[in-house]
Protein backbone atom coordinates (compact mmCIF):
# COMPACT_ATOMS: atom_id res chain seq x y z
CA UNK A 1 0.00 0.00 0.00
CA UNK A 2 1.36 3.94 -0.30
CA UNK A 3 2.46 5.05 2.87
CA UNK A 4 -0.30 4.85 5.31
CA UNK A 5 -0.56 8.30 6.89
CA UNK A 6 -3.58 7.48 9.70
CA UNK A 7 -3.60 3.71 11.54
CA UNK A 8 -5.55 2.20 14.25
CA UNK A 9 -2.86 0.08 16.22
CA UNK A 10 -5.36 -2.12 18.73
CA UNK A 11 -3.75 -3.30 21.81
CA UNK A 12 -1.60 -0.83 21.40
CA UNK A 13 -1.01 -0.15 25.32
CA UNK A 14 0.02 -3.96 25.62
CA UNK A 15 3.48 -5.59 25.33
CA UNK A 16 4.01 -6.20 21.98
CA UNK A 17 1.60 -3.79 20.29
CA UNK A 18 3.24 -0.66 21.95
CA UNK A 19 6.55 -1.72 21.18
CA UNK A 20 5.02 -1.19 17.46
CA UNK A 21 3.44 2.58 18.19
CA UNK A 22 6.99 3.45 19.97
CA UNK A 23 8.80 2.47 16.94
CA UNK A 24 6.17 3.90 14.04
CA UNK A 25 6.34 7.36 16.29
CA UNK A 26 10.18 7.30 16.10
CA UNK A 27 10.62 5.91 12.61
CA UNK A 28 7.78 7.37 10.53
CA UNK A 29 7.07 10.79 12.38
CA UNK A 30 4.79 11.46 10.04
CA UNK A 31 2.14 8.76 10.25
CA UNK A 32 -1.11 9.34 12.98
CA UNK A 33 -1.57 6.31 15.83
CA UNK A 34 -4.92 6.10 17.08
CA UNK A 35 -4.45 3.57 19.88
CA UNK A 36 -7.66 1.89 20.65
CA UNK A 37 -7.01 -0.07 23.93
CA UNK A 38 -9.42 -1.43 26.30
CA UNK A 39 -6.91 -1.55 29.39
CA UNK A 40 -7.34 -4.82 30.79
CA UNK A 41 -4.87 -6.04 33.21
CA UNK A 42 -2.49 -6.41 30.55
CA UNK A 43 -3.01 -3.21 28.97
CA UNK A 44 -0.90 0.10 30.24
CA UNK A 45 -0.85 3.58 29.19
CA UNK A 46 2.37 4.20 30.66
CA UNK A 47 3.69 1.96 27.64
CA UNK A 48 3.42 4.56 25.13
CA UNK A 49 3.70 7.49 27.58
CA UNK A 50 6.02 10.70 26.41
CA UNK A 51 5.16 9.79 22.68
CA UNK A 52 4.16 13.13 20.95
CA UNK A 53 0.19 14.18 21.73
CA UNK A 54 -0.23 15.48 17.97
CA UNK A 55 1.11 11.96 16.97
CA UNK A 56 -0.31 9.17 18.94
CA UNK A 57 -3.96 9.61 20.66
CA UNK A 58 -5.40 6.62 23.21
CA UNK A 59 -8.62 5.57 22.86
CA UNK A 60 -10.19 3.47 25.77
CA UNK A 61 -12.19 1.01 24.33
CA UNK A 62 -13.52 -2.36 23.55
CA UNK A 63 -12.69 -4.08 19.54
CA UNK A 64 -16.43 -6.13 20.17
CA UNK A 65 -17.86 -2.70 20.26
CA UNK A 66 -19.64 -1.94 16.73
CA UNK A 67 -20.76 1.32 17.51
CA UNK A 68 -17.41 2.21 18.80
CA UNK A 69 -15.54 1.10 15.75
CA UNK A 70 -18.52 2.33 13.40
CA UNK A 71 -17.28 5.96 14.75
CA UNK A 72 -13.66 5.67 14.75
CA UNK A 73 -12.79 3.51 11.86
CA UNK A 74 -13.80 6.35 8.58
CA UNK A 75 -10.86 8.20 8.09
CA UNK A 76 -7.82 5.55 8.93
CA UNK A 77 -6.27 4.17 6.38
CA UNK A 78 -5.37 0.84 7.92
CA UNK A 79 -5.76 -1.29 10.99
CA UNK A 80 -2.89 -3.29 12.36
CA UNK A 81 -4.81 -5.37 15.17
CA UNK A 82 -2.82 -6.86 18.14
CA UNK A 83 -5.16 -6.61 21.00
CA UNK A 84 -6.25 -10.02 22.06
CA UNK A 85 -6.00 -12.10 25.14
CA UNK A 86 -2.77 -13.55 24.67
CA UNK A 87 -1.54 -16.06 27.77
CA UNK A 88 -1.91 -19.63 27.56
CA UNK A 89 -2.27 -20.34 31.14
CA UNK A 90 -4.96 -17.92 31.45
CA UNK A 91 -7.06 -19.18 28.43
CA UNK A 92 -7.26 -22.90 30.05
CA UNK A 93 -8.24 -21.41 33.75
CA UNK A 94 -11.11 -19.23 31.73
CA UNK A 95 -11.74 -19.40 27.95
CA UNK A 96 -14.06 -17.45 27.68
CA UNK A 97 -12.38 -14.12 27.15
CA UNK A 98 -10.33 -15.34 24.77
CA UNK A 99 -13.57 -16.28 22.63
CA UNK A 100 -14.84 -12.76 22.92
CA UNK A 101 -11.53 -10.73 22.08
CA UNK A 102 -9.87 -12.85 19.68
CA UNK A 103 -12.30 -14.22 17.91
CA UNK A 104 -16.20 -11.65 18.20
CA UNK A 105 -13.16 -8.91 18.40
CA UNK A 106 -11.31 -9.51 15.24
CA UNK A 107 -14.91 -10.50 13.29
CA UNK A 108 -16.31 -6.68 14.45
CA UNK A 109 -12.74 -5.02 13.16
CA UNK A 110 -13.05 -7.18 9.98
CA UNK A 111 -16.53 -5.71 9.17
CA UNK A 112 -15.57 -2.53 10.18
CA UNK A 113 -12.54 -2.82 8.03
CA UNK A 114 -15.08 -4.81 4.95
CA UNK A 115 -17.45 -1.25 5.51
CA UNK A 116 -14.73 1.17 5.09
CA UNK A 117 -12.15 -0.32 2.85
CA UNK A 118 -9.71 0.14 5.09
CA UNK A 119 -6.27 -2.32 4.49
CA UNK A 120 -5.94 -4.72 7.74
CA UNK A 121 -2.73 -6.34 9.42
CA UNK A 122 -3.86 -9.21 11.90
CA UNK A 123 -0.76 -10.03 14.44
CA UNK A 124 -0.79 -13.84 14.41
CA UNK A 125 1.47 -16.10 16.27
CA UNK A 126 3.17 -19.41 15.45
CA UNK A 127 1.50 -21.25 17.86
CA UNK A 128 -1.52 -21.89 15.32
CA UNK A 129 0.46 -24.56 13.64
CA UNK A 130 0.53 -26.56 17.32
CA UNK A 131 3.99 -28.19 18.01
CA UNK A 132 6.87 -30.03 17.28
CA UNK A 133 8.40 -32.94 18.10
CA UNK A 134 12.33 -31.78 19.52
CA UNK A 135 14.23 -33.72 16.73
CA UNK A 136 12.24 -33.27 14.30
CA UNK A 137 14.24 -31.14 11.20
CA UNK A 138 11.05 -29.29 10.00
CA UNK A 139 10.06 -25.96 11.21
CA UNK A 140 6.70 -24.25 10.35
CA UNK A 141 6.49 -22.33 7.43
CA UNK A 142 2.99 -21.00 5.70
CA UNK A 143 2.34 -23.95 4.17
CA UNK A 144 1.77 -25.85 7.43
CA UNK A 145 -1.37 -26.86 8.34
CA UNK A 146 -3.21 -25.46 11.31
CA UNK A 147 -3.24 -27.68 14.53
CA UNK A 148 -3.82 -25.44 17.54
CA UNK A 149 -3.95 -27.38 21.33
CA UNK A 150 -5.33 -24.37 23.60
CA UNK A 151 -8.24 -22.40 23.93
CA UNK A 152 -6.01 -19.55 23.17
CA UNK A 153 -3.53 -20.82 20.25
CA UNK A 154 -7.82 -22.38 19.10
CA UNK A 155 -8.95 -18.74 19.07
CA UNK A 156 -6.19 -17.38 16.88
CA UNK A 157 -6.29 -19.89 14.74
CA UNK A 158 -10.19 -19.23 14.41
CA UNK A 159 -9.38 -15.48 14.21
CA UNK A 160 -7.33 -15.95 11.43
CA UNK A 161 -9.50 -17.63 9.71
CA UNK A 162 -11.92 -15.06 9.62
CA UNK A 163 -9.68 -12.94 8.20
CA UNK A 164 -8.87 -15.31 5.29
CA UNK A 165 -12.00 -15.85 4.42
CA UNK A 166 -13.37 -11.91 4.31
CA UNK A 167 -10.09 -11.72 2.35
CA UNK A 168 -11.29 -13.86 -0.27
CA UNK A 169 -15.11 -13.28 0.04
CA UNK A 170 -15.45 -9.57 0.81
CA UNK A 171 -12.01 -8.73 -0.70
CA UNK A 172 -10.94 -6.83 2.24
CA UNK A 173 -7.72 -5.43 1.65
CA UNK A 174 -5.96 -8.30 4.78
CA UNK A 175 -1.94 -9.89 5.55
CA UNK A 176 -1.81 -11.93 8.47
CA UNK A 177 1.81 -12.66 10.29
CA UNK A 178 2.28 -14.96 12.53
CA UNK A 179 5.32 -14.40 14.84
CA UNK A 180 7.44 -16.74 17.11
CA UNK A 181 7.66 -15.55 20.73
CA UNK A 182 8.60 -12.57 21.98
CA UNK A 183 11.13 -10.91 24.61
CA UNK A 184 12.00 -7.46 25.40
CA UNK A 185 11.09 -4.54 27.88
CA UNK A 186 6.81 -3.97 28.46
CA UNK A 187 6.39 -7.70 28.66
CA UNK A 188 3.58 -8.67 31.21
CA UNK A 189 5.35 -10.22 34.73
CA UNK A 190 2.58 -13.40 33.74
CA UNK A 191 5.10 -14.39 31.16
CA UNK A 192 8.74 -16.66 31.13
CA UNK A 193 11.16 -14.54 31.02
CA UNK A 194 9.91 -11.36 33.03
CA UNK A 195 8.14 -13.96 35.19
CA UNK A 196 11.78 -15.53 36.06
CA UNK A 197 13.45 -12.03 36.12
CA UNK A 198 10.98 -10.25 38.62
CA UNK A 199 10.75 -13.96 40.66
CA UNK A 200 14.53 -12.92 41.72
CA UNK A 201 14.40 -9.82 42.22
CA UNK A 202 11.68 -10.60 44.87
CA UNK A 203 13.70 -13.55 46.33
CA UNK A 204 11.10 -16.10 44.97
CA UNK A 205 12.91 -19.15 43.48
CA UNK A 206 12.26 -18.91 39.79
CA UNK A 207 9.69 -21.76 38.31
CA UNK A 208 9.55 -24.51 35.35
CA UNK A 209 7.53 -26.02 33.79
CA UNK A 210 7.28 -30.19 33.28
CA UNK A 211 11.14 -31.07 32.32
CA UNK A 212 11.86 -27.97 30.92
CA UNK A 213 13.01 -29.25 27.40
CA UNK A 214 9.74 -27.43 26.02
CA UNK A 215 11.70 -25.44 22.93
CA UNK A 216 10.45 -21.54 22.42
CA UNK A 217 11.76 -19.66 19.11
CA UNK A 218 12.86 -16.42 20.69
CA UNK A 219 12.71 -12.82 18.47
CA UNK A 220 13.14 -9.10 20.11
CA UNK A 221 9.88 -7.37 20.03
CA UNK A 222 11.65 -5.09 17.72
CA UNK A 223 12.50 -6.96 14.77
CA UNK A 224 8.93 -8.01 14.84
CA UNK A 225 8.19 -4.85 14.81
CA UNK A 226 10.16 -3.99 11.59
CA UNK A 227 8.82 -6.76 9.84
CA UNK A 228 4.86 -6.06 10.59
CA UNK A 229 5.83 -2.90 9.69
CA UNK A 230 7.64 -4.00 6.35
CA UNK A 231 4.41 -6.69 5.48
CA UNK A 232 1.72 -3.56 6.58
CA UNK A 233 3.64 -1.04 3.39
CA UNK A 234 5.31 -3.96 1.14
CA UNK A 235 3.46 -6.93 1.81
CA UNK A 236 1.44 -8.58 -0.67
CA UNK A 237 -2.65 -8.41 -0.31
CA UNK A 238 -4.06 -11.76 1.11
CA UNK A 239 -0.54 -13.55 1.80
CA UNK A 240 0.70 -14.29 5.32
CA UNK A 241 4.24 -14.17 6.61
CA UNK A 242 6.03 -15.66 9.23
CA UNK A 243 8.22 -13.86 11.20
CA UNK A 244 11.26 -15.33 13.68
CA UNK A 245 14.66 -14.87 14.39
CA UNK A 246 15.96 -18.55 14.49
CA UNK A 247 16.17 -18.49 18.23
CA UNK A 248 15.44 -21.90 18.98
CA UNK A 249 15.94 -22.27 22.60
CA UNK A 250 15.18 -24.89 25.92
CA UNK A 251 13.47 -23.08 28.38
CA UNK A 252 15.50 -24.70 30.85
CA UNK A 253 18.50 -23.00 29.09
CA UNK A 254 16.88 -19.75 28.92
CA UNK A 255 15.97 -19.86 32.83
CA UNK A 256 19.86 -21.10 33.69
CA UNK A 257 20.88 -18.35 31.22
CA UNK A 258 18.94 -15.65 33.46
CA UNK A 259 20.21 -17.25 36.82
CA UNK A 260 23.70 -16.99 35.80
CA UNK A 261 23.60 -13.54 34.69
CA UNK A 262 21.59 -12.32 38.05
CA UNK A 263 24.66 -13.76 40.09
CA UNK A 264 22.26 -17.89 40.99
CA UNK A 265 23.17 -20.76 41.30
CA UNK A 266 21.98 -23.37 38.15
CA UNK A 267 19.48 -25.15 40.33
CA UNK A 268 18.14 -22.11 42.16
CA UNK A 269 14.47 -22.64 40.93
CA UNK A 270 11.85 -25.29 41.53
CA UNK A 271 10.07 -27.32 38.94
CA UNK A 272 6.27 -27.17 39.04
CA UNK A 273 3.40 -28.46 37.49
CA UNK A 274 3.35 -28.69 33.65
CA UNK A 275 0.79 -26.62 31.97
CA UNK A 276 -1.90 -29.03 30.66
CA UNK A 277 -1.69 -29.67 26.86
CA UNK A 278 1.86 -27.95 26.70
CA UNK A 279 3.11 -27.42 23.22
CA UNK A 280 6.43 -28.91 23.06
CA UNK A 281 8.33 -27.16 20.56
CA UNK A 282 8.01 -23.77 18.32
CA UNK A 283 10.64 -23.27 15.02
CA UNK A 284 9.50 -20.93 12.19
CA UNK A 285 11.26 -20.63 8.51
CA UNK A 286 10.86 -16.94 8.05
CA UNK A 287 12.58 -17.47 4.27
CA UNK A 288 9.51 -15.95 2.63
CA UNK A 289 9.83 -12.66 4.55
CA UNK A 290 13.35 -12.17 4.29
CA UNK A 291 12.98 -13.29 0.58
CA UNK A 292 10.36 -11.27 0.02
CA UNK A 293 10.21 -8.21 1.99
CA UNK A 294 13.74 -7.49 2.44
CA UNK A 295 13.21 -7.81 6.43
CA UNK A 296 16.20 -9.34 8.73
CA UNK A 297 16.75 -9.25 12.28
CA UNK A 298 18.85 -7.02 13.85
CA UNK A 299 18.78 -8.08 17.18
CA UNK A 300 20.76 -11.52 16.61
CA UNK A 301 22.49 -11.78 20.05
CA UNK A 302 20.30 -13.01 22.35
CA UNK A 303 22.75 -12.35 25.59
CA UNK A 304 22.75 -9.33 24.93
CA UNK A 305 18.79 -9.03 24.23
CA UNK A 306 19.07 -10.64 27.82
CA UNK A 307 21.00 -8.46 29.37
CA UNK A 308 19.17 -5.37 28.35
CA UNK A 309 15.60 -7.21 29.47
CA UNK A 310 17.01 -8.21 32.86
CA UNK A 311 18.57 -4.24 32.83
CA UNK A 312 14.75 -2.75 32.26
CA UNK A 313 12.81 -4.80 34.72
CA UNK A 314 15.47 -3.80 37.29
CA UNK A 315 15.32 -0.20 36.33
CA UNK A 316 11.41 -0.42 35.88
CA UNK A 317 10.44 -2.28 39.82
CA UNK A 318 7.85 0.67 39.65
CA UNK A 319 5.73 -0.75 36.22
CA UNK A 320 5.89 -4.02 37.63
CA UNK A 321 5.68 -4.32 41.58
CA UNK A 322 2.03 -3.56 42.03
CA UNK A 323 1.32 -6.58 39.64
CA UNK A 324 3.69 -9.52 41.85
CA UNK A 325 1.25 -10.75 43.95
CA UNK A 326 -1.41 -11.30 42.58
CA UNK A 327 0.20 -12.65 39.66
CA UNK A 328 2.22 -15.25 41.79
CA UNK A 329 -1.14 -16.01 43.60
CA UNK A 330 -2.67 -16.78 40.40
CA UNK A 331 0.08 -19.35 39.65
CA UNK A 332 0.16 -20.81 43.27
CA UNK A 333 -3.75 -21.75 43.00
CA UNK A 334 -2.81 -23.91 40.69
CA UNK A 335 0.97 -25.33 41.98
CA UNK A 336 3.24 -23.08 39.25
P1 LIG B 1 -0.63 -8.42 25.79
O1 LIG B 1 -1.50 -9.33 26.56
O2 LIG B 1 0.62 -7.87 26.41
O3 LIG B 1 -1.48 -7.14 25.30
C1 LIG B 1 -2.78 -7.24 24.79
C2 LIG B 1 -3.36 -5.83 24.68
O4 LIG B 1 -4.68 -5.94 24.11
C3 LIG B 1 -3.52 -5.12 26.04
O5 LIG B 1 -3.12 -3.78 25.92
C4 LIG B 1 -5.02 -5.23 26.31
O6 LIG B 1 -5.51 -4.17 27.13
C5 LIG B 1 -5.59 -5.17 24.90
N1 LIG B 1 -6.92 -5.79 24.80
C6 LIG B 1 -7.32 -7.01 25.26
N2 LIG B 1 -8.62 -7.20 24.99
C7 LIG B 1 -9.06 -6.10 24.33
C8 LIG B 1 -10.32 -5.73 23.78
N3 LIG B 1 -11.39 -6.53 23.85
N4 LIG B 1 -10.41 -4.53 23.15
C9 LIG B 1 -9.34 -3.70 23.07
N5 LIG B 1 -8.14 -4.00 23.59
C10 LIG B 1 -7.98 -5.19 24.21
O7 LIG B 1 -0.31 -9.18 24.45
P2 LIG B 1 1.04 -9.26 23.59
O8 LIG B 1 1.91 -10.29 24.14
O9 LIG B 1 1.55 -7.88 23.37
O10 LIG B 1 0.44 -9.82 22.21
C11 LIG B 1 -0.12 -8.94 21.25
C12 LIG B 1 -0.56 -9.72 20.03
O11 LIG B 1 0.55 -10.43 19.49
C13 LIG B 1 -1.63 -10.76 20.32
O12 LIG B 1 -2.53 -10.78 19.24
C14 LIG B 1 -0.86 -12.07 20.40
O13 LIG B 1 -1.67 -13.16 20.03
C15 LIG B 1 0.22 -11.81 19.37
N6 LIG B 1 1.48 -12.55 19.54
C16 LIG B 1 2.14 -12.50 20.74
C17 LIG B 1 3.38 -13.12 20.87
C18 LIG B 1 4.18 -13.07 22.17
O14 LIG B 1 5.21 -13.68 22.27
N7 LIG B 1 3.72 -12.34 23.19
C19 LIG B 1 3.91 -13.81 19.78
C20 LIG B 1 3.19 -13.85 18.57
C21 LIG B 1 1.99 -13.20 18.47
O1 LIG C 1 4.72 -18.55 20.28
C1 LIG C 1 4.08 -17.34 20.40
C2 LIG C 1 3.35 -17.27 21.72
O2 LIG C 1 4.33 -17.10 22.73
C3 LIG C 1 2.33 -16.14 21.78
O3 LIG C 1 1.30 -16.41 20.86
C4 LIG C 1 1.73 -16.01 23.18
O4 LIG C 1 0.88 -14.86 23.23
C5 LIG C 1 2.86 -15.83 24.17
O5 LIG C 1 2.35 -15.78 25.49
C6 LIG C 1 3.86 -16.98 24.05
O6 LIG C 1 3.24 -18.23 24.45
P1 LIG C 1 4.02 -19.31 25.36
O7 LIG C 1 3.01 -20.13 26.05
O8 LIG C 1 5.09 -19.96 24.58
O9 LIG C 1 4.74 -18.27 26.38
P2 LIG C 1 4.94 -18.28 27.97
O10 LIG C 1 5.80 -17.09 28.29
O11 LIG C 1 3.67 -18.41 28.71
O12 LIG C 1 5.79 -19.60 28.23
C7 LIG C 1 7.00 -19.86 27.54
C8 LIG C 1 7.47 -21.26 27.93
O13 LIG C 1 7.85 -21.28 29.30
C9 LIG C 1 6.39 -22.32 27.81
O14 LIG C 1 6.98 -23.52 27.37
C10 LIG C 1 5.86 -22.49 29.24
C11 LIG C 1 7.10 -22.24 30.07
N1 LIG C 1 6.89 -21.61 31.39
C12 LIG C 1 6.09 -20.51 31.47
C13 LIG C 1 5.92 -19.87 32.69
C14 LIG C 1 5.03 -18.64 32.81
C15 LIG C 1 7.57 -22.12 32.53
O15 LIG C 1 8.31 -23.11 32.44
N2 LIG C 1 7.41 -21.45 33.69
C16 LIG C 1 6.61 -20.36 33.83
O16 LIG C 1 6.53 -19.79 34.95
Amino acid sequence: MDMPKNIIVTGGCGFIGSNFVRYVAAEHPEVHVTVLDKLTYAGNPENIAGLPEDQVELVVGDICDAELLERLVPGHDAIVHYAAESHNDNSIADPEPFLRTNVEGTYRLLEAARRHDVRFHHISTDEVYGDLALDDPARFTEETPYHPSSPYSSTKASSDMLVRAWHRTYGVRATISNCSNNYGPYQHIEKFIPRQITNILCGIRPKLYGDGRNVRDWIHTEDHSRAVWDILTKGRVGETYLIGADGERSNIDVLRAILERMGRGADDFDWVRDRPGHDRRYAIDSAKLRRELGWRPVHTDFSEGLDATIAWYTEHQDWWRAAKDETEAKYAAKGQ
